[in-house]
């Protein structure tokens, strides 16, 4: 009874911050200079490397925040196959867009190079660990699908993670915006990956 009440509340809170993350963020589909854009130089805006990075990256990032949620879930992978194969190719072309223009979105990112670094490895992770995904289940190894599933979305919740820590650092802990923008461009993605996997290795160990 607890494992299903915990099982059913996480699974609420997935979605709720999932959909919550992704539909905030299309505020930057209007292409206004609203919020983060803010803070860029009239150069850094007029540049049309880091517009298209930009704007790639915001517009296919929420797409594959929204349609990891579902694919986790056993009974509607059960049910709705078809639905499950063409939401991850939705996915998969999600994190392909989003990563690589997230890639180069970071070559502006505030904090300097060490924010740059963070930003560089989880783009590069993203893209990693989605392909290896999508090749698992090409050679028809659904265990190694799964595993390789989790690990990408773990690390699309970065865009979840982020916006939780970032105003922790600032307000309680009282870091400068650099400062905790610094923190985070690393604390958003390496503790979500470590997470995820002692859960597949424990989960690993339950079948053994
Ligand atoms: C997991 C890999 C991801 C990487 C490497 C990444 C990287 C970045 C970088 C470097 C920036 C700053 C751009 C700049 O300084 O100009 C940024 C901003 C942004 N990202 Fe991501 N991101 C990722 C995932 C996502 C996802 C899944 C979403 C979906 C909602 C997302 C939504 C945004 C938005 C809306 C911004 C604009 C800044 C803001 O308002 O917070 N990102 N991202």
């Amino acid at each position: 009874m607890i494992k299903r009440v915990s099982t059913a509340l996480g699974r609420f809170l997935l979605f709720f911050l999932a959909f919550g993350v992704a539909l905030v963020s299309m505020r930057y589909w209007s292409f206004e200079t609203i919020d983060f854009l803010q803070m860029k130089t009239e150069e850094v805006l007029s540049n049309q490397l880091f517009r298209i990075s930009f704007y790639g990256h915001v517009i296919f990032g929420p797409l594959a925040l929204m349609s990891g949620p579902f694919q986790f879930l056993p009974k509607f992978r059960a049910k709705r196959m078809q639905l499950h194969r063409l939401i991850g190719k939705v996915y998969i072309i999600a994190v392909l867009f989003s990563g690589l223009a997230g890639l180069g979105a970071a070559q502006w990112t505030p904090g300097g190079e060490f924010t740059q670094l963070g930003f560089s490895l989880l783009a590069l992770s993203w893209l990693y660990t989605t392909t290896k995904a999508y090749l698992s289940i090409r050679n028809l190894d659904i265990d190694a699908h799964q595993q390789w599933m989790l690990r990408s979305y773990a690390l699309t919740l970065a865009a979840v993670t982020l916006r939780i820590y970032l105003p922790l650092l600032q307000g309680p802990i009282g870091l400068s915006f650099i400062e905790a923008y610094q923190v985070v461009g690393w604390m958003c993605w390496i503790p979500n990956l470590i997470v995820i996997e002692i859960w597949i290795r424990k989960r690993m160990m339950s079948f053994e």
